[in-house]
């Protein structure tokens, strides 16, 4: 099978399109066709051993995928051969097959194609751990959204709007803005062009949000975390921007503040069959029309370099997929 491979740590140029043995599902496991499989920008870390639990090479990278189920190993009942599925790992999606653990696979909602539903499960997942678990947001309730445009923000954007909140999108040029109102957002503020903090205040009239959203962090944070509103959350969801923020805890007194971590990952490992329960709920909005993967360009595998540039140059508007359907 064509696949992937990081020999070594290093930008994604050093990775090498290669011809691997199909693997074979052992008990408890399942082989899929890969149809489509969706990058994301951890894949930028894992692939260079940036991430915060890395993984030994030589592997196979990509977190998500999408497509059929082609065998089941000894003692699988929950899928069948035959059956649309989305996945996620660690590791070794961008291959023509891939073999998981059949409780890492769930099915593809009817109303998705393989390459939106390569799409959904990380970035939807964790916006909705976020937002819904952590954050309990409520109806009514304002959000703000920093890197508005990308993965897990326009994922974060469509959830609110789902939950009836209000939306502010923030995103560093005018096509992202235009975008993220596509997905939904009600306002949106261009953080390259004009004051985070006075446009918050503007917008809020000094009220401040109940919610940050915040996968990039650098300079974005500090105003955020002073937009915040009495009792509000500021969810740190990721770095983007390459920077860790620092705050200062006096921000969270005086009010009343909550800046809490998210790590959709692992807490699904921890609580699976909360997953289960949030996946359901989203299946629902799937098919409601209240959720859908927006994809920005799709690559065939030997492209991979176009692929990771759109991650690192911050051209990504939704999610970039690579196209597996004629392998
Ligand atoms: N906590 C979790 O469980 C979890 C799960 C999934 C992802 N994440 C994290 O969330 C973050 C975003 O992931 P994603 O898949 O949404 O990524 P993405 O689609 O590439 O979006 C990231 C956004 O960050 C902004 N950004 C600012 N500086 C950047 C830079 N130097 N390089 C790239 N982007 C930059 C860009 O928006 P602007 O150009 O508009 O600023 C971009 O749209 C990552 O740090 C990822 O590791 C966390």
């Amino acid at each position: 099978m064509k696949a992937l491979l990081c020999e070594a740590y290093g930008p994604p140029e050093s990775l090498k399109l290669t011809e691997l043995a199909k693997p074979e599902p052992g008990p408890g496991e399942v082989l899929i066709k890969v149809n489509a499989a969706a990058l994301n920008f951890p894949d930028l870390l894992f692939v260079s051993g940036q991430y915060q639990v890395n993984i030994p090479p030589p592997f196979i990278p990509g977190l998500e995928a999408a497509g059929a189920v082609e065998a089941v190993g000894a003692g699988v009942d929950s899928v069948a051969v035959g059956d649309r599925v989305m996945v996620t790992a660690t590791h070794g999606m961008f291959a023509e097959y891939v073999v998981v653990k059949a409780r890492e696979v769930a099915p593809t909602p009817d109303q998705l194609t393989d390459a939106e539903a390569a799409s959904f499960l990380i970035t939807y997942s964790t916006a909705c751990h976020g937002l819904y678990d952590l954050a309990q947001l409520k109806e009514g309730q304002l959000v703000l959204v920093l890197g508005a445009a990308g993965g897990v923000g326009s994922a974060a954007i469509e959830l609110a709007k789902a939950r009836g909140a209000q939306v502010i999108a923030a995103a560093s040029s005018g096509d992202k803005l235009n975008f993220a109102e596509r997905c939904g957002a009600d306002e949106t503020i261009n953080y390259s062009q004009v004051s985070l903090r006075d446009e918050l205040k503007v917008l809020t009239a000094g009220r401040g949000v109940d919610v940050v959203f915040d996968p990039v962090g650098g300079d974005l944070a500090l105003p955020s975390l002073k937009a915040l509103a009495w009792q509000g959350t500021y969810l740190v969801v990721g770095f983007a921007s390459g920077e860790i923020p620092k705050f200062p805890a006096n921000l969270t007194l005086l009010k009343e503040g909550s800046i809490t971590g998210v790590w959709w990952g692992t807490w699904a490992s921890r609580e699976p069959q909360e997953q289960i329960r949030n996946l359901k709920l989203m299946a629902g909005m799937v098919a409601d029309g209240q959720l859908k993967p927006r994809i920005s360009a799709q690559y065939p595998l030997a492209d991979y370099e176009a692929a990771f540039a759109d991650i690192s140059g911050r051209r990504v508007l939704g999610k970039v997929v690579f196209d597996l359907t004629d392998s």
